[in-house]
């Protein structure tokens, strides 16, 4: 995981969306924010660097903090997004990359972000929505089975995405603000960089959801794929940004709803 976010760090993609996932954070000089599930900590230094605000980034995995901490990060804190070791309203900000598909409970982790910000503060998340998978490959079949197996068996909340949007509107947030990204793979290098596709096969196969020679198969559809040209792969993620209420009672929301 760690040399697969290294890796990522100068894709065009991840580049791009990062760039504007900070700027939707309204961050500033002297404000402070909170990177959670920060990874290797490359979107905590750069907001940092770019705007000089106070960045906090913290990880479940020792290892990610202990990388963050290699690459020149000063407050780094191991801790899980369910139980944050943090003050209510102890930041103008908070932001999760591609964490909230991996966590156990996506509600109570947005609740605890919420908490930690100050009212007026920001939120963003970007996930992507594995329900929003394509592949090509010359048997359909076969790679709608392991796209299904991939939503099924590799992520957690695979479409939790589409459900962010929601989750913050319950919770109370307001200027809720959705965009979306799709993730383009249809060359060979690209292929070898992001999402690991060549390996999706073999570990069904290592986990008894799939027979060996299906595994194989797939390998060489994909191969052939590949040297052909045919490929392509694409996944949509969604950015959701929102503003926390500026007041209490404005999270408020036990009573009837009207549209
Ligand atoms: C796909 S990586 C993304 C890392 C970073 N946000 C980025 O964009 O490069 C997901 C990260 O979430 C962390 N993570 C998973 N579950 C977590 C939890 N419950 N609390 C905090 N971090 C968690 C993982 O350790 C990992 O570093």
């Amino acid at each position: 995981m760690v040399d697969t976010l290294y890796g990522l760090r100068s894709e065009a993609f991840y580049v791009s969306y990062k760039q504007r996932l900070l700027e939707l954070l309204r961050a500033g000089p002297g404000r402070r924010f909170l990177d959670v599930g920060a990874g290797t900590g490359d979107a905590a230094e750069k907001l940092s660097d770019t705007t000089g605000a106070n960045v906090v980034a913290c990880d479940l995995a020792k290892v990610m903090c202990a990388e963050m901490r290699k690459n020149g990060l000063r407050q780094v804190a191991v801790a899980d997004v369910h139980r944050l070791p943090f003050r209510d309203a102890a930041f103008d900000g908070a932001w999760a990359d591609r964490v909230l598909q991996h966590v156990a409970d996506p509600g109570q982790a947005l609740g605890e972000m919420v908490r930690v910000v100050r009212p007026g503060g920001r939120i963003v998340v970007f996930d992507p929505d594995s329900g929003t998978q394509a592949l090509n490959i010359e048997d359909h079949r076969l790679a709608t089975r392991i796209l299904s197996l991939r939503q099924a068996v590799s992520l957690r909340h695979s479409t939790v995405a589409r459900q962010v949007p929601g989750l913050l509107t319950a919770l109370g947030l307001q200027e809720v603000h959705v965009e979306t990204r799709t993730l383009l793979v249809r060359d060979r290098k690209t292929v070898d960089r992001v999402m690991s596709i060549r390996g999706w096969a073999d570990t069904f196969a290592d986990l008894g959801h799939l027979e060996r020679a299906e595994a194989r198969r797939f390998n060489a559809l994909l191969n052939k794929a590949i040297c052909s040209g045919s490929f392509l792969y694409s996944v949509t993620y969604f950015l959701t940004a929102a503003t926390v209420a500026g007041h209490l009672e404005d999270r408020d929301t036990g009573g009837t709803l009207e549209c």
